[in-house]
């Protein structure tokens, strides 16, 4: 059993962040989102991936490499533009041959893992499995009607009125029948080859394509609010880990992890929070719930709810909450004292101020 993760779409919804790294590279509670998904492959015991990238193929090249570090021999197929999830299965053919594989979105988050879904494919002998939630409003995911028996009888990708509350999640498994099925179908209205018509192609030609349904927590973590959830909700799993220093004058409360190199004098850290390497953190007040990269400088910062990226440097800002701050950000106190925002802000940016 193969894996295949995409991780070549360009996170329009992510910006701007998305700019300069690519949306599976933002991280979430320490680490990138993609490092997630390959952790998650590599515990449900995948050891050969695909990994499809696109116009950042460079940087998860980078941050990636040859995938030994999550015990996996990880290949790069690249994508010369974003043409769709079945357009990812029909340039990964080489690489799949015949063998089953599971297809990974990168930007999705399970935090129960697959081994679930997984062994229920191995066994039930299904052309093609998919994960299927319960949700609120399905209309921005494909949408998947299903009969008594779990067997998927229609699919509608993001449609205006869903015909069922299960929404489709980024985990697919599929055995080598859908090779004919990414060949047999056109691009939808958006231009793409979308992975929902070539299951609903199987479907349609009578394929035994069977929904498992997904109770614990999936995030597709398309949106800044989305990323802020799973960031709290993967926090709640960590176990505190002090690998850097920590003067008597600090505390450190509820699971904290503080990265080597990392330096926390006179502050107080709530966890869940993640400290990253040669972090220094003075006089602060930090978490819950904050993930806080590598080499950020925080001096008399209060920090609640957030993720910060490497090198944020925070001086005398108190109540940041709710947050996404991207690399190399710098939030400071205005230098005269006087009350005014005075803001830098890069293209796409949000900023939200008290009235
Ligand atoms: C894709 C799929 C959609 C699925 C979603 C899950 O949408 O097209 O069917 O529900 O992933 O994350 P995208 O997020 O690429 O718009």
């Amino acid at each position: 059993m193969k894996a295949l993760v995409l991780a070549g779409g360009a996170g329009t919804r992510l910006r701007p962040f998305s700019h300069s790294t690519p949306k599976q590279l933002v991280p979430v509670a320490g680490k990138p989102v993609l490092f997630h998904v390959l952790e998650t492959l590599a515990r449900a015991g995948i050891t050969e991936t695909g990994v499809v990238v696109g116009g950042a193929a460079e940087q998860v090249r980078a941050a990636v490499g040859d995938g030994s570090r999550f015990g996996m021999d990880v290949s790069y197929l690249p994508q010369d533009a974003p043409r769709g999830l079945a357009h990812a299965v029909l340039i990964a053919r080489a690489f799949l041959a015949d063998d089953d594989f599971v297809m990974f979105l990168g930007d999705n988050i399970f935090a129960d893992g697959i081994e679930e879904p997984l062994d229920r494919f191995r066994t039930g002998g299904a052309a093609a499995q998919l994960v299927v939630r319960k949700v609120a409003d399905p209309s921005q995911c494909g949408v998947a009607e299903i009969d008594a028996e779990g067997r998927v009888t229609a699919l509608q990708e993001k449609p205006e009125r869903p015909r069922s509350d299960l929404a489709v999640t980024g985990v697919y498994f599929f055995t080598p029948r859908i090779h004919e099925a990414v060949r047999g179908i056109e691009p939808s209205r958006r231009g793409e080859l979308e992975i929902t018509d070539a299951v609903q192609w199987l479907v349609s030609r009578g394929a035994d394509v069977r929904a498992h349904l997904c109770s614990g927590y999936w995030a597709d973590t398309g949106t800044l609010g989305d990323l802020l959830e799973c960031n709290k909700v993967l926090l709640e799993g960590i176990s505190p880990d002090n690998r850097g220093t920590v003067d008597a004058a600090s505390v450190l409360s509820g699971p904290v992890v503080v990265a080597a190199g990392a330096r926390v004098t006179r502050s107080l850290i709530t966890g869940p929070a993640v400290i990253g390497a040669r972090t220094v953190v003075e006089d602060s007040d930090i978490g819950p719930f904050t993930s806080i990269g590598e080499g950020c400088r925080l001096q008399g910062a209060g920090v609640e709810n957030s993720i910060l990226l490497d090198q944020v440097s925070v001086q005398g800002v108190r109540r940041i909450s709710g947050s996404i701050i991207g690399r190399a950000g710098d939030v400071r106190q205005t230098p005269d004292g006087s009350a005014v925002h005075r803001l830098l802000v890069g293209d796409d940016s949000r900023i939200d101020v008290p009235a």
